[in-house]
């Protein structure tokens, strides 16, 4: 019926066959693709529920979470620039999702509280889990953009599952640091090491690094500058872009043509996807339904 509701329009989506029972809140959201992935799994599980967008106004969150309720519905993600807002909004936090100061899945539990978790980055482990066959813990890691929201996510997920180094990059350097700082109680110092952004710097780490993570926005214009000086990539390393848009960023480009594997920011998105359903549905999500709404829906993106 809408490509995007607001909270005007929400009792609308009532009327949807099914009806509207999952959202993703954000503003802008319009052109999220969360409904493309999250509708052909609703479907494939026989689920009477669709997956539509909202439109809500900072202000507006809690209201949004009072009507959603209201009207019925299992859960919600929540995306720019509401994260933070719905980490203070629900009634219970994960403790993930309360270290990374972000919340985006929601859930409206059958008690009526509200329970706030983050599926960023345990679905960054399992894109790397089912993409590389690579488990975490077994993994060096440079991580270029610790600063950033993504970035963060990934970097306290590391440290979570305890991986067996971590190291911090970031343009603004001290945001890297403080990231660092935070994770002490997780990784001995030892295991966790920030890094000035400078060819040298990376040309003397990368030899003992075994999964690169590109998590700043480089690479999503074709003009922007490599991330990496030449020649530092070897067939040993992976290599995981979270941007997706273009789907073959350069350094993906780079790192098959050194030999190494590499991945864009599709599977986060999925893994991330189906770890949101996972939580709502307790129940194994459809994967490969979930993947071709989502190929689909990037295929089409990119063509219009
Ligand atoms: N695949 C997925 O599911 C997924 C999920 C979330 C995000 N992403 C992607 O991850 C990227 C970051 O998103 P975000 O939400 O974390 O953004 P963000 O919070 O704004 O962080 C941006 C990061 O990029 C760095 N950066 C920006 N311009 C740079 C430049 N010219 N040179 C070096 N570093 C630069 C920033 O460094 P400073 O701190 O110095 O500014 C910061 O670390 C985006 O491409 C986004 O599309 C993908």
């Amino acid at each position: 019926m809408f490509s995007c509701y607001t909270l005007e329009t929400l009792a609308q989506s009532a009327l949807l066959d099914p009806p509207a029972r999952l959202s993703v809140l954000g503003d802008p959201v319009a052109h999220s693709l969360s409904p493309q992935m999250h509708n052909p799994a609703l479907a494939a599980c026989g689920l009477e529920a669709s997956y539509v967008r909202i439109a809500v106004k900072n202000a507006d969150f809690t209201r949004a979470l009072h009507d959603l309720r209201h009207l019925g519905f299992i859960g919600t993600n929540v995306t720019i620039p509401h994260k933070c807002t719905a980490l203070d909004s629900v009634d219970a936090v994960d403790p993930a999702a309360r270290r990374l100061g972000a919340v985006n899945t929601i859930s409206f539990l059958p008690d009526g509280r509200t329970l706030g978790r983050n599926s960023d980055g345990p679905g960054f482990v399992r894109a790397v889990q089912q993409e590389f066959g690579a488990d975490i813990r077994d993994l060096r890691i440079l991580l270029l953009g610790a600063g950033g929201g993504a970035g963060g996510a990934v970097a306290v997920q590391s440290a979570l599952e305890g991986c067996r180094h971590l190291t911090l990059t970031n343009r603004t350097q001290s945001k890297a640091d403080e990231v660092a700082h935070s994770l002490r109680d997780l990784l001995p110092t030892q295991r966790c090491l920030t890094l000035p952004w400078t060819p040298q710097a990376l040309a003397d780490v990368l030899p003992n690094i075994d999964l690169i993570v590109n998590a700043t926005s480089l690479g999503m214009d074709p003009t922007d500058p490599a991330l990496l000086p030449d020649g530092l990539l070897t067939p040993s390393h992976l290599v995981y872009d979270m941007v997706y848009k273009p789907l073959t960023t350069h350094l993906v480009a780079a790192a098959r043509t050194a030999g190494a594997r590499a991945i864009n920011g599709l599977p986060m998105l999925l893994w991330q996807g189906v770890q949101s359903f996972e939580w709502w549905f307790d129940r194994p999500a459809p994967v490969q339904a979930m993947r071709d709404g989502l190929t689909a829906a990037i295929a089409s993106s990119s063509s219009s």
